[in-house]
């Protein structure tokens, strides 16, 4: 009965996903439905009893759902770069309120780097910044540190620009969408963040060892067990690349941090 409900639940979210995944209009209908949505799912996926229930399932052998585990990783993320979109309009439109999806995300920033601190002489790579580079800005603000966002999306960094312009035109922040193999001073980069949504993070990481210099650290943002509905998981690493120096992990929110240094430093310590 309990599992059920469960399936149906995820099944609901999906559905109500779907609806929005190629909605972003100025309809403020849409924008409010779509934060509830956020805000519900973000819920659901912290809540323990529901993790205890993916758990089982995963036990039982049915923890992928038939792909419906897959579909809501990808709608739900879809869902949450439209929701930067319209928190971008409507900051741009003069409105500053706080969805609890973002002050769960801002909460996430504070931990990011565990005993790896960002400071003033640090260069921060984002990949995957939004349309509103919260991440960015709340790393520049704190710390003084150079952040280069990239995106894939045109509109999110031209929405983000202008986040930006807004919030923090005094911080050296810089965002393009350009990959990474193309990117000025990526040697220069101290410490990468992945947001949790990047479908290929883990081959992208694989792509910057050679780009990068021997020092870097990387926060990778990824969500496992009932987490892995809202962000795509953590994976195995070539370990002759790159080694996971420390895991983040936070009951209450959205998506957990794995770190990851080179493992040819690792070696020679
Ligand atoms: C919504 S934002 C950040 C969400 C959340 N804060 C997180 O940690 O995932 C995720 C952004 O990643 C971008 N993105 C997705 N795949 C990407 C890729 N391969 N390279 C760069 N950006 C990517 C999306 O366009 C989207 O704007």
């Amino acid at each position: 009965m309990k599992l059920t409900m469960f399936d149906q639940s995820l099944a609901e979210y999906l559905t109500r996903f779907k609806y929005y995944a190629d909605r972003f209009d100025d309809i403020s209908r849409h924008r409010t439905e779509l934060e509830r949505l956020v805000d519900d799912y973000s819920a659901f996926i912290t809540d323990q009893s529901n993790s205890n229930i993916w758990d089982e399932l995963e036990r039982q052998g049915a923890g992928g759902l038939n792909g419906l585990a897959e579909e809501l990783r990808a709608y739900s993320a879809r869902g949450v770069a439209t929701l930067e979109k319209y928190r971008a309009l409507k900051l741009i439109k003069g409105d500053t309120g706080i969805t609890d999806y973002f002050r769960n995300i801002e909460e996430c920033i504070e931990k990011e780097f565990g005993s790896f601190q960002v400071t003033s002489k640090s260069i921060v790579l984002l990949v995957g910044s939004g349309a509103f580079p919260m991440t960015a800005l709340l790393i520049a603000k704190r710390t003084g540190a150079e952040v280069i966002g990239i995106d894939i999306d045109d509109e999110a960094i031209r929405l983000g620009v202008k986040v930006i312009e807004t919030l923090g035109p005094e911080l050296k922040i810089r965002l393009e969408n350009t990959p990474v193999e193309y990117l000025d001073y990526i040697k220069e980069v101290t410490h990468i963040i992945f947001s949790s949504t990047v479908a290929e993070k883990y081959d992208m990481l694989q792509r910057l060892h050679p780009l990068t210099n021997e020092e870097v650290v990387v926060a990778m943002r990824h969500g496992n067990r009932l987490k892995s509905l809202f962000n795509y998981p953590m994976k195995e690493t070539d370990e002759d690349k790159w080694k996971l120096v420390d895991t983040v992990l936070r009951r209450n929110d959205i998506f957990d941090i794995a770190l990851y240094k080179k493992a040819s430093l690792h070696m020679a310590n």
